[in-house]
């Protein structure tokens, strides 16, 4: 199966090569642990390398996404003129009454994809595609998990390449906002705190890889400007 590379340094290593093509991966963390550092990563190691890639933010404006790039080191502005990256962004939808209209959603999302002919799609984060705080009725919350599979089958459909974050909120064992979205991808990646004697240090663990062969040990990492995300191994 054909693997497309993370970016991540010491990353593809440990799942044999890279992520196989064509399918969602999610990579959950809590605030400050390098999501968005991964998706900006990832999305630039494929423009570097002739996979162009749509970064799709939700509710936040590009132009700040674009400045924290520059902030690592990472010159999005030249691949955005080139046609190899393109920032977008979309408002999430009212998940109160009725159905979601994730078709509407997709085909936004299939329309940025032809338009540079993407081969990788960062969705930053997932969760707030659909409006709500968490506190949704259960019947609004069973719509919100039907269109996170409808979205996450459509994207597989496309066959792109696509890792979207997913917020952890501190202090609890969840991985997701939904607790469907770690079912329907096909991997998972935990970027995660530990705390130490002097602070708190990063790590990084593979949680599930469908069809992988994956490390399951926990390794350090640091964010560092100019490489971004480094795991030591
Ligand atoms: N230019 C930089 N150089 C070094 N570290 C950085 C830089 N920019 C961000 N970081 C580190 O990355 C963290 C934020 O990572 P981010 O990917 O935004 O987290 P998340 O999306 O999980 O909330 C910051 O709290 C900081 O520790
Ligand atoms: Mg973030």
């Amino acid at each position: 199966m054909k693997r497309i590379k993370s970016g991540i340094p010491g990353l593809d290593e440990l799942i044999e090569g890279g992520f196989p093509a064509g399918r969602t991966y999610l990579i959950c963390g809590e605030a400050g642990a390098g999501k968005t550092t991964f998706a900006l990563q990832f999305i630039y190691y494929g423009a570097q390398h002739g996979e162009p890639g749509v970064f799709l933010t939700i509710d936040e404006k590009p132009e700040h996404v674009v400045e924290d790039a520059e902030s690592l080191g990472w010159d999005f502005r030249k691949f955005i003129e080139d046609g190899k990256i393109l920032m977008a962004e979309i408002t999430p939808y009212f998940s109160g009454v009725g159905k979601i209209p994730h078709q509407k959603i997709i085909e936004e999302i299939r329309a940025l994809i032809s338009q540079i002919g993407a081969k990788r799609l960062a969705i930053d984060p997932i969760a707030p595609l659909v409006l709500g705080g968490g506190g949704e009725s259960a019947t609004a919350q069973t719509a919100i998990r039907g269109y996170i599979r409808n979205l996450i089958h459509a994207l597989d459909d496309i066959g792109i390449t696509t890792i979207a974050t997913s917020e952890i909120p501190t202090g609890t064992n969840q991985l997701s906002r939904y607790g469907v979205e770690e079912f329907l991808a096909s991997g998972v990646i935990v970027l995660s705190f530990r705390r130490g004697e002097t602070g708190f240090k990063r790590e990084i663990y593979i949680r599930k890889m469908r069809g992988v062969n994956h490390s399951m040990n926990i390794y350090s990492y640091v964010i560092k400007k100019g490489l971004g995300i480094v795991i030591s191994l």
